[in-house]
């Protein structure tokens, strides 16, 4: 039988993280455990834990491990581990949602002994982390409700269990789905530059025996126009009040191809990912990665001259009314999202 792999977890001894490098997949299987904030930082940064949700229970237990390195002045010390923490990736909103939770318990219980302090805060990023699988479960059942046994489905980036703790946000569907009997035909866009969707969605989805077929990004209108395709799952990285949503560089093509023939497009969002202080799209940070990642990273040699100019935004923002619902551990919100989404977590 296969091991069961696991993308980010508390070590046994509560002195690091450890997680799964997913620079490596799929050729190779390697944990990596993480004791410094320099390790953490460069994990993140470097994309070995990645997806919104995983960066979130990352830093969650990353915070506890550090909070039991500290000897001086404890609190602005944690506050600069944490701001320092928060800038190795700006747009998944999850990263700075967990670290805030942390800083909060922390100021909680500043005047508590030093061991209920910790017990505290261990406490803490043990429900981020518990928080992020009962979410992730959740938001798949709903997302069951929306498509039939045999359904094609496109997705782009990597949305499953190695982008959280547990099943994931829009992989977690197809996952709960297999489960239960139903067989849908999965396209993965191989999701340029840092191919998420070939490395990790056709892996994740492969061993867990569903039927998946990669495509280079560009192939998906035509599978659409051919009828192939009755929904599009997308996770998300930052949702913002009215619904515009963040996601993998490449997500708005298809959610425009997606309107244009007729198809639905789904984002699967857990409330970490919504930030009501980003009034909409514009307000969202874009990260811009270095070029080297569209030239050679993957690549056995480089494909242009290192001379030639790179623009390499990781991530793009679907406006809202591309979006046909966004499914969430509450349930399913439609356009406009400013209400909806107000309406459901108030
Ligand atoms: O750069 P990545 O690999 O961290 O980007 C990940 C995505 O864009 C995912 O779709 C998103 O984080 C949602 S994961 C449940």
């Amino acid at each position: 039988m296969e091991e069961k792999i696991f993308t980010v977890r508390l070590a046994q001894d509560g002195r690091a993280v450890e997680i799964l490098d997913q620079t490596l997949l799929p050729n190779r299987i390697q944990y990596l455990r993480l004791e410094t904030a320099e390790q953490l930082y460069e994990a993140i940064y470097e994309l070995r834990v990645r997806g919104a949700p995983a960066i979130g229970v990352c830093a969650g237990f990353g915070m506890y491990v550090l909070a039991q390195q500290i000897t001086g002045d404890f609190l602005p010390e944690f506050r600069r581990l944490g701001e320092y923490l928060v800038s190795s990736r700006p747009t998944a909103v999850n990263l700075s949602h967990a670290v805030d939770r942390m800083l909060s318990c922390a100021e909680r219980h500043i005047s508590c002994d030093r061991e209920q302090l910790l017990t505290a805060l261990k406490a803490e990023c043990t429900a981020i982390c518990d928080e992020d699988k009962a979410m992730c479960r959740a938001i798949s059942e709903y997302g069951l409700t929306l498509v039939k046994d045999g359904d094609g489905i496109l997705t782009h980036c990597n949305a499953g269990a190695l982008a959280a703790v547990e099943y994931g946000t829009g992989l977690g569907t197809l996952l709960l789905g297999r489960e239960r009997g139903y067989e849908f035909h999965v396209f993965s866009d191989e999701t340029r530059p840092l191919l998420q969707g070939a490395r990790l969605t056709s892996f994740e989805l492969n061993h867990a025996g569903i039927d998946v077929t990669l495509i280079c990004d560009s192939a998906a209108s035509m599978l659409m126009k051919q009828g192939r395709i009755q929904a599009c799952f997308v996770g998300c990285d930052r949702v913002a009040a009215n619904g515009d949503t963040a996601n993998k560089i490449g997500t708005r093509s298809v959610a425009v191809n997606a309107k244009y023939h007729g198809i639905p497009f789904y984002v699967f969002c857990p409330s970490s990912t919504i930030d009501f202080n980003c009034k909409s799209g514009g307000d969202i940070v874009i990260e811009e990665r270095s070029g080297d990642e569209i030239k050679s990273k993957f690549f056995a040699q480089p494909t242009a001259e290192p001379e030639v100019k790179c623009w390499n935004p990781a991530f793009d923002v679907t406006d809202a009314e591309l979006i046909t619902a966004i499914i969430t551990e509450r349930g399913i919100v439609r356009y406009p999202y400013t209400d909806s989404l107000k309406k459901l977590f108030g």
